[in-house]
């Protein structure tokens, strides 16, 4: 049969063994978490860039803080952008701003034309009856023809014209609402290719 006294020594061990353990513990402990950290330590390994990041490598693009702070920088590069993609041949800084004599044939004058207005702007400032239409560079409203010789490009820099082939170009056709002058030259106003 079983003895008791065995069985009294048998579970004294094992509340010796409980109470032990208990005492020590495991050794097992939450882990910290380290996340944040390591966002951090990724993210000063990074360089700063002027340009957008594609979002693979944005650093905790996911989390909304983060998200917030991007958009932030993101609203600083778009005007970025903006202030790039408004310039243009006339954007001349101020000390570079240079003035070339055109003769108007038809209006039988010959003005100081800036080379940061356009030639149909310097013939409206002289309050001459000038052909436009879009003022944009994509009809042939304003179309005038320089005389000097050469390619149109030569004497002015259009501002992203469309409708002028290079043969017109070399006829000296050019669309006087985008034409910059870079030389002095003479031009036939209301002259279409
Ligand atoms: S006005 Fe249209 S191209 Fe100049």
């Amino acid at each position: 049969m079983v003895d008791p006294v065995a069985i009294g020594f048998g579970a004294g061990l094992v509340l010796v063994f409980v109470a032990l353990h208990a005492a020590r513990g495991t050794g097992w402990e939450a882990t910290a978490d380290i996340s944040e950290e390591v966002i951090e330590r990724r993210a000063s390994t990074v360089e700063e860039t002027e340009f957008p990041e594609p979002g693979s490598r944005a650093i905790g693009g996911g989390s909304a803080p983060a998200g917030a702070v991007a958009a932030g920088e993101e609203g600083e590069l778009e005007e970025g952008a903006a202030a790039e993609e408004s310039s243009g041949p006339g954007d001349v800084p101020e000390d570079e701003i240079e003035h070339f004599e055109v003769e108007f044939t038809k209006e039988g004058d010959t003005i100081e034309v800036a080379n940061n207005e356009t030639v149909l702007e310097a013939g409206e400032d002289e309050g001459w009856d000038m052909p436009y239409a879009c003022r944009q560079g994509q009809c042939v409203s304003c179309a005038g023809q320089i005389t000097s010789g050469g390619n149109a490009e030569d004497y002015v820099e259009h501002d992203n014209q469309q409708m002028l082939d290079d043969a017109e170009l070399d006829e000296g056709y050019t669309l006087t609402c985008v034409a910059y002058p870079r030389d002095d030259f003479t031009i036939e106003t209301g002259e279409a290719p």
